[in-house]
C-alpha cells in the first residue's frame, strides 16, 4: 500500500481502483507515508507557512434547505441573525489588528444581501484595507451577480460542490436544488477570474467511496485553487440527526490524497475536523493543510451560526484567543504567515 502513496506523490494521480484502495486503507505505514509526502509537497510550495482567514459569519438566514445543515430554512429552531454592514466592517477592523489579511464573508443565502447591498461593503473593505483579500462564501448566484461582486473587489469565492455524484447530491438536497446549477456557479466563478474553492463533507449520509472518487475527479476537471473538506457532523434539528459523523482518520487520509493530487492547493484544516477530534486540526496541518479559518464573528451571534452540533465556538475559535490558534500552529511545527496567501501560480507542477 505504501507503493500507492509513493505513486500518487510522483504522478499526482491514480486509477479509480488505486484511489479506492488508498482511501480505504488501514495500513499505518501507508498512512504515515501519505502524511509525510503530503507535508513534503506543501513545504515545497508554501514552506511552513499557515495562512489565517478571518471568518465573518454574516447571516444565518438561508433560503436553501440542505438536509444536513443546521441553518436550513425549514429548521424552525434555528436562531436567525444578520450582521449589518457596520458590524461586518467592525469585524474587519478587529481582524486587521489581529493580523488577518483575508476576510471571508460567509453566510446563508440571505435575500437581504443583494448586489446593491454587498458591493459597497466589499468596496469599503478593499478601500480601507487594500492589502487584504476578500473572500465571499454566500452560495449560488447568477453570473451577473458574481461579475458585479468581482468588479466591486471580491478576490475569491468558496462554494463547496457538496457532492459531484448526481444520486448522492439529490439524497442530500431538496428537489429545487440541483447539482447542475452548483457546477454552473463554480464554472462561472472560475471564468470570472475568482480564486475558487470547492469541496465536500467526508462521511456524509449515503456517501460511498465511489462518490468520493467522483468528487476528486470533478475537482480535477475544475482545478479549484482552494479545497474545503471536513467531516459530516449531525445536527439535532435535521433529518440526519441520528447519522454517524465522518471520521477524523478518513478526513485526514483524504487531506493527504488531495495535497498530492492538487500540489499547490490552499487547504484548510477545518473547524469541523477540530470539532470531532481533539487534535484534528494539528493532524490536518501535518498532512498537507496550510490554512486555518478562525472565527471573527461577534461573540453574541457565534452560537447562532450552527451548521452542526458541538461546533467550537470559543477558545481557539474566538479571534480574541488568536494566541491559542497561533499556539496550535506552532505546536504542529508551522508558522503563521502575515501574507494574503494567494494561490501560487507557477507553470511547474
Ligand atoms: N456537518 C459538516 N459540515 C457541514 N456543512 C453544513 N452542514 C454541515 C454538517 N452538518 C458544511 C457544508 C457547507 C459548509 C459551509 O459547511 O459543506 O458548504
Amino acid at each position: 500500500m505504501t507503493g500507492l502513496a509513493e505513486k500518487l506523490f510522483t504522478e499526482h494521480d491514480l486509477s479509480d481502483a488505486e484511489l479506492k484502495a488508498l482511501i480505504l486503507t488501514d495500513d499505518t505505514a501507508a498512512e504515515n507515508l501519505l502524511a509525510e509526502r503530503a507535508d513534503e509537497v506543501r513545504q515545497k510550495y508554501y514552506g511552513k507557512k499557515v495562512f489565517l482567514r478571518g471568518l465573518i459569519e454574516m447571516s444565518s438566514i438561508c433560503r436553501n434547505d440542505c438536509y444536513y445543515c443546521g441553518i436550513r430554512r425549514s429548521n424552525k429552531n434555528a436562531e436567525r441573525y444578520r450582521l449589518t454592514p457596520d458590524e461586518i466592517m467592525e469585524c474587519c477592523d478587529e481582524g486587521y489588528k489581529l493580523g488577518f489579511r483575508t476576510f471571508v464573508m460567509q453566510g446563508g443565502e440571505d435575500a437581504y444581501y443583494t448586489d446593491d447591498v454587498l458591493c459597497p461593503i466589499i468596496g469599503k473593505i478593499k478601500g480601507r484595507y487594500p492589502d487584504c483579500a476578500v473572500t465571499l462564501s454566500i452560495g449560488e448566484r447568477s453570473y451577473e451577480s458574481y461579475e458585479r461582486l468581482k468588479n466591486a473587489g471580491a478576490d475569491r469565492y468558496l462554494l463547496r460542490h457538496e457532492a459531484a455524484a448526481d444520486e448522492l447530491y439529490s439524497k442530500l438536497h431538496p428537489d429545487f436544488m440541483s447539482l447542475e446549477n452548483r457546477k454552473r456557479c463554480l464554472s462561472d466563478l472560475k471564468r470570472l477570474g475568482y480564486q475558487v474553492g470547492a469541496g465536500f463533507m467526508v462521511g456524509a449520509p449515503y456517501q460511498t467511496v465511489e462518490d468520493i472518487i467522483c468528487d476528486l475527479r470533478y475537482m480535477q476537471e475544475l482545478q479549484p485553487q482552494m479545497i474545503g473538506i471536513g467531516p459530516f457532523v449531525p445536527h439535532r434539528d435535521t433529518q440526519f440527526r441520528d447519522e454517524k459523523s465522518g471520521t477524523a482518520e478518513l478526513t485526514i487520509r483524504l487531506l493527504g490524497i488531495i495535497r498530492l493530487m492538487f500540489p499547490r492547493v490552499l487547504l484548510p484544516a477545518t473547524t469541523a475536523l477540530g470539532t470531532i477530534a481533539e487534535n484534528g486540526r494539528e493532524r490536518g496541518l501535518k498532512t498537507g493543510c496550510n490554512v486555518i479559518m478562525p472565527n471573527l464573528s461577534p461573540a453574541a451571534v457565534r452560537r447562532k451560526y450552527s451548521l452542526y452540533d458541538n461546533k467550537i465556538y470559543s477558545g481557539s475559535e474566538a479571534a480574541e484567543c488568536c494566541g491559542e490558534m497561533r499556539d496550535l500552529i506552532a505546536r504542529a511545527g508551522y508558522e503563521v504567515s502575515t501574507e494574503r496567501g494567494d494561490f501560487v501560480n507557477t507553470k511547474e507542477n
